[in-house]
């Protein structure tokens, strides 16, 4: 019978072979995970899908109804998304299209703020992974000029001030809201609610100042992306001018506007820091 017993140089020579392969298959696999080639791609360990992209995927593959922004409008704030999530997104308005924003921005933190209870109920109860706060507008369309003439007489609307938190006094300030959604920093702000095309509608003038002094006060680095939608209006377009400021708008898409604003510390000497935003 042979010696079944290795000799200890030939133990070495098979344990340094067994590192040798060792170390060849995980560097072999590092490289199938890292690079683009197409015959490694299906090798490669893929990002799971979250089940709110799938619900998506189900939703919108089987309804008619579609989102009220055009493509060329959801892309721009879907290409800010596609490299900041997952990240903090706050969302005015519930609608057909909010199950695709929270998909976009799966794994972060995406929050709608919508001003009918009802409609709160319609949406959630088709699409129950989202999240939503009802708000209590103080504002109607027919004072948004009055309110546009006076804020700057009201000293607790001043963006010295810059507070939204229980501003009582200031009617443009969004109160009584859970604290989440004064002590997250934003990182993208939707503007596309509440409703403004009549009298006794809301308006956007209270989502648009307080998100201006939201984004003021952020302390993370980076800007606030804020999107808002339908700057055909007057009331939109005078509000964007006032609080969100012509120098911060970085894109316009038919009748979305994409402004990119900076905290209150990064605005340049002399603007933002008197009585008016810009
Ligand atoms: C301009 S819509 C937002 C639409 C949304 N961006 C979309 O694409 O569906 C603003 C507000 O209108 C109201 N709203 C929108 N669709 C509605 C519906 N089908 N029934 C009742 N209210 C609706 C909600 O209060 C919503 O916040």
């Amino acid at each position: 019978m042979k010696n079944r017993h290795f000799s200890p140089e030939k133990k070495w020579s098979i344990i340094a072979a067994l590192s040798g392969l060792v170390g060849g298959v995980l560097l072999i696999s590092t490289f199938l995970q890292v690079t683009d080639n197409p015959i490694t791609c299906n090798l490669r360990r893929s990002t799971p899908i979250e089940p709110i992209q799938l619900n998506a995927i189900l939703h919108y593959a089987t309804s008619h109804i579609v989102p009220q922004q055009s493509l060329a409008e959801i892309r721009v704030s879907f290409d800010v998304l596609r490299s900041l999530s997952p990240c903090n997104f706050l969302v005015f308005g519930l609608g057909h299209d909010s199950l695709m924003w929270a998909s976009f921005n799966a794994g972060g933190t995406t929050l709608f703020l919508e001003e009918d209870p009802k409609w709160v109920q319609t949406i959630l109860k088709n699409a129950p992974d989202l999240r939503a706060h009802h708000v209590k507008y103080r504002t109607q369309l027919s004072e948004s000029d009055d309110l546009l003439k006076s804020y700057r007489s009201e000293p607790d609307c001043s963006p010295i001030k810059s507070f939204v938190k229980n501003n009582d006094k200031c009617k443009l300030a969004l109160v009584g809201l859970p604290d989440e959604v004064y002590d997250k920093e934003w990182d993208l702000i939707m503007i596309d609610a509440p409703r403004g095309f009549f009298a006794q509608a809301p308006g956007r003038m209270a989502a648009i100042y307080s998100a201006a002094v939201m984004a003021r006060n952020r302390k993370r680095s980076g800007v606030t992306h804020v999107f808002l939608h339908d700057v055909d209006r007057r009331v939109e377009k005078a509000y964007a001018e006032e609080f969100l400021c012509r120098k911060n708008l970085v894109k316009g898409v038919g009748r979305l506007w994409h402004f990119e604003l900076p905290p209150v510390a990064n605005f340049s000497g002399g603007s933002g820091g008197g009585s008016g935003f810009c």
